[in-house]
Order: C-alpha cells, then structure tokens, then sequence
C-alpha cells in the first residue's frame, strides 16, 4: 500500500531544533484539531478503528512508536522515530499504534473535529466498508 510521509521545516541552530507544520502546505489539509497520546503504558495497542471522513497526520514528536496500517488489501508497519516526519493516514485505513517507547508524544493533526459517527470500531466492518 501507498505510504506517504510528509517532511516538516527543521530550524536547528546551536541553541536546538524547531519543526514546523502549516496547514494546506506541509501537510495537505485544514487542522481542525491537535491531539496527542503520551504516557502509553508498556504493551498497549491504541487506535484499533477508520474513519469514513477524517484525515490525520501523525508525528511522533519524542521518542518513538510503530503505526500499522491496512488498507483492506494490505498492511504496512512503520516506525515514526523523528520529530520532523509525519505519517498521513487517510479515510478507509485501519490503524494501531504500539511499541511506544518510555515517553513517547505521539501528536496528532486531524482534518475535523472529533465526531464518534465517522469512526469504524469494529474490524469486520471495516473490512465490509471497503468492498463497498
Ligand atoms: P480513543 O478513540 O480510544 O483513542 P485511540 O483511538 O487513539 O486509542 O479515545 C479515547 C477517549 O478519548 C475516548 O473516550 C474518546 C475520547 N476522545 C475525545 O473526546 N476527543 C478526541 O479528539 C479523541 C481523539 C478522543
């Protein structure tokens, strides 16, 4: 399946780094809402749904982490280890989140407002979902 990474401004000096998202130009929607998952015990899968509508970009901006993604064909594991990439996770993609290292920040840019209609919880509707 298609990955697509986004790359972020990096401003590093002496002094440290600075990263910048703007939206509809580093990344190619509207930012509705910033979430981010931190303190991720050892062992704990998060995420586990699709959304019909959302689009979401995912930057793993401390530490490091394991996103899976499936299409409903194929899967992908990728590890978001760098403040300065983010990972775009479209609609009609199932996804889970592991391996997150001790103080993993996992910030998350989405396209809406949250909205419990749009998700897919359960795996076999979402696999029913895409043969539609
Ligand atoms: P959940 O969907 O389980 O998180 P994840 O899919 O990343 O593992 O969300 C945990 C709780 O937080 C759940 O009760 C819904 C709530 N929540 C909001 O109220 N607003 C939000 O923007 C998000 C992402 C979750």
């Amino acid at each position: 399946m298609k990955i697509q990474m986004y790359d972020f401004q990096q401003h590093g000096d002496e002094r440290g780094h600075l990263s910048v998202i703007e939206q509809n130009k580093d990344i190619p929607f509207k930012i509705r809402r910033v979430y981010y998952l931190y303190d991720t015990k050892q062992g704990i899968v998060r995420g586990m749904h699709s959304h019909k509508e959302l689009e979401q970009i995912l930057v793993c901006v401390s530490g490091s982490c394991k996103v899976k993604l499936d299409d409903g064909r194929e899967t992908s594991v990728i590890v978001l280890d760098d403040p300065t990439k983010g990972l775009y996770v479209g609609v009609d993609t199932w996804r889970e989140m592991y391996e997150f290292s001790d103080g993993a920040v996992l910030l998350v840019l989405a396209s809406n407002l949250y909205d419990e209609t749009d998700y897919i919880r359960d795996y076999d509707a979402f696999k029913k979902s895409i043969k539609k």
